[in-house]
């Protein structure tokens, strides 16, 4: 059977990679924090389509946890390898740097960059031993460019991709690969506050993106057609830059 984990699989963009990479044969491992419906629901649209995956409840900013649940998944599941991790798990804290609360940037920074380490470096192994892997960090617009009001979620970010560029390079021999996606404005409940009919205006496209477009760029990143593609940082966001 192959494997792939998606963090933060339980909503929006993390669930429909899962739904796409189910869809190209992978078991998907469904991570979330702490809302079990939707987790469920990921799991019943997967099962719908008749493709199958299981529920794996973890915080990616608690490396113990995020330790103890590799470890007992590993227990009951002894031979298994898995092939393709998605680094989706993502929080934002916003507020202005100088009244920003300390917990609002250790919590963003440590949710969606240590997150990153914290999953990848138990998973890598396998992957360098068998020489096959694919994994993609969903990063953001905000952490290429900087968005006033995001210097937590933009220093996360902008970490994450240049991890992404590090790791490449030291397991490329491996064929492993290790690219960034960057969304721009993409409609889920982490956008749900937002002023939509104004901000669409800022987008060339003239709308938000779906996380279905997400999920398909993931997949081919995933496909074996993107084995010579590493390092990377593509965008989809409907032309802001
Ligand atoms: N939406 C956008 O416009 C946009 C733009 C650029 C980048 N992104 C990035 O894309 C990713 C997904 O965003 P989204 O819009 O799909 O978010 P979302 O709808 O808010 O869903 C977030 C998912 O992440 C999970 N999660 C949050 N903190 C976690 C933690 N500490 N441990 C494990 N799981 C955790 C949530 O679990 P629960 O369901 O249990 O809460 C949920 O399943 C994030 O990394 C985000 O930064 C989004």
């Amino acid at each position: 059977m192959k494997y792939a984990l998606v963090t933060g699989a339980g909503r929006g963009i993390g669930r429909a990679v899962a739904i796409r990479l189910a869809e190209m044969g992978y078991h998907i491992l469904i991570n979330y924090l702490s809302n079990v419906a939707a987790a469920e629901q990921t799991l019943a649209a997967i099962r719908e389509r008749g493709d199958d995956g299981e529920l794996l409840p973890f915080d990616v900013a608690d490396k113990r946890a995020v330790d103890a649940a590799v470890d007992a998944w590993r227990a009951t599941h002894p031979d298994a390898f898995v092939e393709v991790i998605v680094n989706n798990a993502g929080i934002r804290r916003d507020g202005l740097l100088m009244w920003m609360p300390e917990e609002d940037w250790y919590r963003v920074v440590r949710t969606n960059l240590d997150g990153f380490f914290h999953i990848t470096q138990p998973l890598l192994k396998d992957m360098l031993v068998r020489k096959s892997g694919r994994i993609v960090n969903i990063v953001s617009l905000s952490g290429l460019k900087g968005l006033p009001g995001q210097a937590n979620y933009s220093a996360a970010k902008g970490g994450v991709i240049a991890a992404t560029k590090a790791l490449a390079q030291e397991v490329a021999k491996k064929c492993v690969t290790v690219n960034a996606v960057a969304p721009g404005f993409i409609r889920t409940d982490m956008t749900a506050d937002l002023d939509e009919a104004t901000l669409r205006k800022t987008i060339p496209a003239g709308r938000f993106g779906e996380a279905e477009e997400v999920a398909d760029l993931v997949a081919f990143l995933v496909s074996e057609r993107a084995s010579y593609i590493t390092g990377e940082v593509i965008s989809i966001n409907g032309g802001i830059f």
